[in-house]
């Protein structure tokens, strides 16, 4: 039996094993579906596998059997990340055929991207005809790192973005195709390339339509730490722009991260048929301790977070159905806090709160969560600063460190925090920023204590709710 001490609640993971990338996020026949990097043996990364899940309402969760495997000569060393779409009530999946590092590190790396597609939606098949696009021969385009092609429709034609870097392994670069049919592609060029430090290597592109803008979602590698920024093994984020279907050519701005936390990598975004753009990451970190190992899982991934463009950012904000999971309901109203304090009904290991901070009469203040006898996680508001910050300095196992992000100083603070067994979700200000982390207190660490630093805590209002069960335990 698997100890579910950090088992998520409502949060997508595997039963058992590895997970890492989201994938073939997408819509089939009314329901969703989303796939994840997957490895079934142990609970470390090894050759990739496809573990998938489908949902009707984006909340409650189910796990189907797996869908790829690395079965063929072309993925001998896994199925690599990939997207998936609907065409002719058939379900096609497109992936990269993973041959080399870290497997099997004597063969040279060969990345092609490749086809499955099902009738069912369940069992895939691979396409004969694999691989279906080999990395061009360019002396822009590294011949090596080639993958994670995201697909999409757009005026009858299929496009797909693949990630890739320039030869000498200094820039990362998206590369765009085109097909009628998702067999035949066409390379119409590199769309565009980091400049300055934005990444040597641009894993998992995505290209979506947010609020009219054409928006490029991307995980890089390579990026160097600015103070407080870029301080994980990678990052992800986003370009605003336009993209130029004619020419292929990407038109943007400049590089804005995601997630300001230790744990948001790899975001896949799908479009619903209400023409919403949906996000869901790998809520984890490449080189991170990921204490769950020890009980023979790893891995979880984010809420589904909906995409919005304002004042020339990207907000990203926990999709409508998540409201769904509420159940009991506790708000208090008008607080003046002097010292630390707990409300009651604001406690448990799972759970939503929503905090509304009237930020003009407070001091400073930290509001601690899965908070203990022997841990806490503290969530930081520095007030002369507007920096506001993630800290696991209190946990008593798992990693620790410190996350932080500069907000633009406001009269109020508006929190919407997510708690699962091991997880923390900030969105503050109706997702104008977030900010996670896994986290790995102990199921007896429920407390909840607003504490005020060097003055009052002045809350205008405090909701939490408690939250139903998303994903089979
Ligand atoms: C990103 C990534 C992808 C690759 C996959 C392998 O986390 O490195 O580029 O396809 O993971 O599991």
């Amino acid at each position: 039996m698997r100890n579910n001490r950090w088992y998520p609640l409502y949060h997508v993971a595997a039963p058992i094993g590895w997970i890492n990338d989201p994938n073939g996020f997408c819509m089939y026949q009314g329901e969703y579906h989303l796939f994840y990097q997957y490895h079934p043996h142990s609970a470390q990364w090894g050759p990739m596998y496809w573990g998938h899940v489908f949902t009707k309402d984006l909340v409650h969760w189910e796990h189907l059997p797996i869908a790829l495997s690395p079965s063929e000569p072309y993925e001998r060393n896994g199925c690599f990340s990939g997207s998936a779409i609907e065409k002719d009530n058939k379900l096609y999946l497109l992936y990269t055929g993973h041959i080399g590092f870290p497997t099997e590190p004597n063969l040279e790396t060969i990345q092609t991207q490749c086809l499955a597609y099902s009738d069912d939606g369940i069992k895939f098949e691979k396409y004969i005809g694999n691989p279906i696009i080999n990395a061009p021969k360019s002396d822009e385009i590294h011949g090596g790192d080639f993958r994670d092609p995201k697909v999409w429709e757009h005026n009858g034609k299929y496009y797909c973005v693949i990630g890739s870097k320039t030869p000498d392994g200094a820039h990362g670069q998206a590369l765009l195709y085109e097909s009628e049919d998702l067999i035949n592609w066409d390379f119409k060029g590199i769309s565009t390339r980091a400049e300055g430090n934005e990444g040597v290597m641009w894993e998992c592109p995505n290209f979506t339509e947010v609020d009219g803008k054409d928006v490029l979602i991307l995980s890089p590698m390579g990026i160097n730490p600015e103070g407080n920024k870029y301080l994980n093994a990678m990052d992800s984020g986003y370009f605003i722009g336009t993209l130029d279907y004619e020419t292929g050519k990407y038109k943007r701005g400049k590089f804005e991260m995601l997630d300001y936390g230790f744990d948001f990598y790899a975001p896949q975004v799908m479009q619903t048929e209400d023409g919403r753009s949906i996000m869901i990451a790998w809520l984890d970190m490449w080189q991170s301790e990921m204490p769950e190992q020890a009980d023979g899982w790893a891995g979880i991934m984010s809420i589904p977070r909906e995409l919005h463009i304002k004042n020339k950012k990207l907000y990203t904000v926990p999709v409508k159905e998540l409201e769904t999971l509420r159940e009991e309901e506790v708000t208090h109203k008008k607080l003046k806090i002097s010292e630390p304090t707990k409300l009651d009904g604001v406690q448990g290991i799972t759970g939503e709160l929503l905090v509304d901070v009237d930020l003009k009469n407070s001091a400073n203040f930290t509001i601690e969560v899965r908070a203990g006898e022997n841990e806490r996680t503290f969530l930081v508001y520095d007030k002369e600063s507007a920096i506001f910050a993630i800290d696991r300095e209190g946990a008593s196992v798992g990693p620790r460190g410190r996350r932080e992000v500069n907000l633009t100083p406001k009269n109020n603070l508006k929190l919407r925090i997510y708690l699962d067994r091991s997880s923390v979700e900030v969105f503050i200000n109706e997702g104008e920023y977030a900010i996670s982390a896994r986290i790995y207190p102990a199921e007896t660490s429920q407390d909840i204590v607003f504490v005020p630093r060097d003055g009052e805590l002045v809350l205008k209002e405090v909701t939490f709710y408690t939250l139903g069960q998303g994903i089979a335990q």
